[in-house]
């Protein structure tokens, strides 16, 4: 290493460990305003800087169990920690689930023994969370049914690229009330920004979520309106999102959903209702000609792919962040 790449090096060191509020990203609700903050300061730097942090997580090892289907979220993990020198181990667990064979508590134990972070991809989500309580090494959500943290903290890095301060903005979610959306109404409560929701009745966001990011926003100042009109979500939205109509898991709902759903496609008579300046949003997979047309999807105002390639940064910082600032190994009981 050159003597100019080490001193860029020490310039830019994460905040310590101690300035990260959580040893865990199980849920947006870990974070808080200091944290998301956190991330996309050093997700800025390391999108500029890639080569400073080469080696930052070198000796570093990651399992990754996931129960469902990924493109994105795999292999931004994957190539993310490769980049910082870290080792990837993927177990596909698409056959059964995490539990099925042994208690989770167990499998935690061994698994702190081997490697130093756990990354999951599951149906429930108390299946993250009990991962989080008995592993004493630091545990990731890549999506469960709840929520997708990693997504939506991609999603809004995207936003303040585009729009830099996000207290007026305003983006319009319209679709499924599900775990893409619930990470997106809690990171927009931290951030202190407008989100308009629109769902068909009965398909609105979990209560629980919502009253906790109402519980944020009025520290924040954020604005949240639950709605079930698609056209008064996005009329004068800075951003229109959508998500699957179906998600994993829900397969067997799907000739009802898409039965009910079609009123809030995301298409080119819908957008035109959005500012002019307005992006398109898509945590993909998309079903085009479903929840969005290709119209929207290859609009030249869309950004679904800066959203794609926001998963590898952000994640990268969130690795950064739980495995290279010092994160004692120590588990909550005490007992190393
Ligand atoms: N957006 C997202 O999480 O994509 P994958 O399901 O392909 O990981
Ligand atoms: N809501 C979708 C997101 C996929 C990335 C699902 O859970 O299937």
């Amino acid at each position: 290493m050159s003597s100019q790449t080490l001193n860029m090096t020490q310039a830019v060191q994460p905040p310590a460990a101690a300035v990260f509020p959580c040893r865990d990203l199980v849920s947006i609700r870990d974070l808080g305003p200091s944290g998301v903050e956190a991330i996309f300061q050093l997700a800025g730097l390391m999108k500029s800087r890639p080569s400073d942090f080469r080696g930052a997580l070198a000796g570093k090892q990651m399992v990754m169990f996931f129960e469902k289907a990924s493109l994105r979220t795999r292999l931004t993990f994957e190539a993310g920690m490769a980049s910082m020198g870290g080792t990837t181990f993927f177990v596909d667990q698409t056959a059964g689930r995490l539990d099925a064979r042994e208690k989770l508590s167990d499998i935690a134990h061994n698994l702190e023994r081997w490697v130093d972070a756990i990354v999951l991809r599951t149906y429930s989500h108390t299946t993250v969370e009990g991962m989080a309580e008995h592993a004493c090494i630091p545990v990731i959500n890549a999506l469960s049914d709840l929520e997708h943290p990693c997504q939506a903290l991609a999603d809004y890095f995207t936003l303040v690229e585009r729009f830099g301060d996000l207290k007026n903005m305003c983006l319009a979610y319209v679709g499924d009330g599900n775990n893409v959306a619930h990470s997106l109404l809690l990171t927009n409560a931290s951030l202190g920004s407008r989100i308009r929701m629109a769902t068909p009745p009965g398909y609105g966001p979990d209560p629980k979520i919502v009253s906790d990011a109402r519980e944020i926003a009025a520290q924040s100042g954020a604005s949240i309106e639950l709605l079930t009109d698609p056209r008064e979500a996005v009329c004068g939205a800075d951003a229109v999102y959508t998500d699957a109509w179906v998600s994993m898991g829900h397969e067997h709902e799907t000739a009802e959903r898409e039965k009910i759903f079609p009123p809030y496609q995301v298409n080119e008579a819908l957008v035109a209702e959005a500012v002019p300046h307005a992006v398109f949003m898509h945590c993909m997979p998309a079903h085009r000609g479903l929840e969005i047309t290709d119209g929207v999807m290859d609009s030249i105002r869309s950004v679904v792919f800066d959203q794609a390639e926001s998963r590898l940064h952000v994640q990268k910082a969130i690795l950064l962040l739980l495995l290279g600032g010092g994160v004692s190994r120590v588990s909550r009981n005490g007992h190393v």
